[in-house]
């Protein structure tokens, strides 16, 4: 119907600037900004917080069905948004080492997967939404009027990283440490069996070496009034 909005799907790789870009393109076009990734690590954080084996699938299942997500705004330029799961504000804890650690592990079982995708497809209904995560042009909003693909080498990915540990006050990690983290997360998000990490074939790919998240917000934007002048 007229009253839908469009949705902006933004993919990529950990690291490669998802978070800062996709919520300065939603501030300049007055869209919503959803982090789906926010998603994976608050049940990820639910499950270690009441002690539950990773692997163990049914009792992981029961809690991602059950369990209650609210993303909130965040007012402060350094915390993408604000994070709660089952009226707890997880949003610093969802961002330690432990969760990202684990995350990905989470992320592979199809049961989450069920349940975060048709939370975030609710959310999307009228549209008007930048959506950021690994799977979201191809297989959660398959028909949003815009999808990019953002990419960064490992290496820029990890002195990324790097600088979010130290702005968020985290212990120090080294680079070496950061890029075999990532190299492994990668592999992990893109070989797994229910949709893997994948660009969308009608993405357009942007690669953000040395641009800044500005830079490549005004890329997206721009983009972004060519495709909805041509609707
Ligand atoms: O973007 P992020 O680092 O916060 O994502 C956390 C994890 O969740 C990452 O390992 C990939 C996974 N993820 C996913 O499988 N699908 C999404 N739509 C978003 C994140």
């Amino acid at each position: 119907d007229g009253l839908r909005q469009p949705i902006i799907a933004i993919d990529g790789p950990a690291g490669a600037g998802k978070s800062t870009v996709a919520r300065q393109v939603a501030t300049q076009l007055g869209l919503v900004y959803l982090d789906t990734g926010a998603m994976y690590r608050a049940i990820t954080w639910l499950v270690l917080q009441k002690g539950i084996a990773i692997d163990d699938e049914c009792a992981v299942a029961q809690l991602a069905t059950q369990c209650k997500i609210e993303l909130t705004p965040s007012h402060n330029l350094e915390i993408p948004v604000r994070v709660w799961i089952n009226d707890t504000d997880v949003t610093q804890e969802i961002r330690t080492i432990e969760v990202t650690s684990q995350v990905s592990a989470i992320a592979a079982q199809s049961a989450v997967r069920k349940a975060l995708v048709k939370q975030q497809q609710s959310w999307g209904k009228r549209g008007g939404l930048v959506a950021e995560g690994r799977d979201i042009g191809t297989h959660v909003f398959p028909d949003a009027e815009v999808k990019i693909f953002l990419t960064a080498s490992v290496g820029e990915r990890a002195r990324r990283r790097q600088q979010d540990f130290t702005k968020q006050g985290q212990p120090e990690v080294s680079l070496e440490q950061l890029e075999r983290d990532i190299a492994e997360r990668d592999y992990k998000d893109s070989t797994r069996k229910i949709s893997p990490l994948q660009k969308a074939a009608d993405a357009v790919e942007v690669e953000t070496d040395g641009l800044s998240p500005s830079e490549v917000a005004m890329q997206i934007v721009n983009y972004y009034q060519k495709c909805v002048s041509q609707l």
